[in-house]
């Protein structure tokens, strides 16, 4: 996790960009068929993709794609969004897509705050950030990916009554994200609703749930994972 990307727009990007040399059926997907699923790269086009399906998710850093592609495969109706900068995670999800014959997948290879920035306001019901990358050092909490603008820009992209899922292994991550989603909640008076009422809403895998590579990992380490929904509320 040390290599440091800087995008177009001079955004820092913490983590990696690549890991082992695609394989040759790897690399021809990437040429072939990334182009086709990737998300548009206009406001304008976005807004007609999303316009045309009921049921839109986003998943944030999708890593080896297990949740992608099953939630994908069990809801064929619905638009699932994956946005992944790890080369290597944007070539399994498109071997899923293919091996599948998956229609319903937009990829974005880079960064989520750049398509954060290029979708419509309240076009969402439901993202996913499933176990990010936990930066356990105090000086490296200005990298996690839930930051104070990351909960404004979900906020703003759910549609009311939109579900924002967020899992972590990491105590430390965990209290950091509670911390600032419930602080949101109390700047602005209708910020996310947390229907939880004790842990064991918190401490169950969300329904119909594959599992994921990193959350096997912190139950092979001992670790215990925590899943949390907020709402944004309804009209
Ligand atoms: C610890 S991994 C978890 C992967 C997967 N969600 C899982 O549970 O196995 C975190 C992922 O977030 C991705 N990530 C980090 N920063 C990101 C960003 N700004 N936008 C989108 N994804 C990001 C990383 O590349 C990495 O694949």
């Amino acid at each position: 996790m040390s290599d440091q990307i800087r995008n177009k727009s001079k955004r820092r990007l913490w983590g990696r960009a690549k890991g082992r040399p695609l394989s040759t059926y790897q690399t021809s997907l990437v040429d072939r068929l990334l182009p086709l699923v990737a998300l548009p790269s206009t406001l304008k086009d976005v807004g007609v993709l999303l316009r045309s399906t009921q049921t839109i998710s986003l998943e944030i850093g999708f890593g080896g794609a297990e949740h992608l592609l099953h939630k994908a495969g069990s809801d064929r109706d619905g638009l699932y969004i994956g946005v992944e900068p790890f080369l290597n995670g944007i070539a399994k999800a498109l071997a899923g897509i293919d091996k599948a014959g998956l229609e319903n997948v937009r990829l974005h290879h880079g960064d989520v705050r750049d398509v954060l920035d290029r979708l419509p306001d309240a076009c969402l019901d439901n993202v996913y950030i499933l176990f990010p990358d936990p930066w356990p050092k105090p000086r490296h909490f200005k990298r996690r990916l839930i930051q104070e603008e990351l909960i404004e820009q979900v906020y703003r992209v759910l549609k009311p009554g939109g579900k924002f899922y967020f899992a972590s292994d990491i105590t430390s991550y965990v209290d950091w994200a509670l911390i600032r989603i419930l602080r949101y909640r109390d700047v602005r008076a209708n910020g996310f609703d947390w229907p939880a009422s004790d842990a064991r809403d918190w401490m169950q895998p969300y329904q119909d749930w594959p599992g994921t590579r990193y959350e096997a990992k912190a139950l092979r380490e001992g670790r215990k994972p925590h899943y949390f929904t907020f709402i944004k509320p309804g009209e």
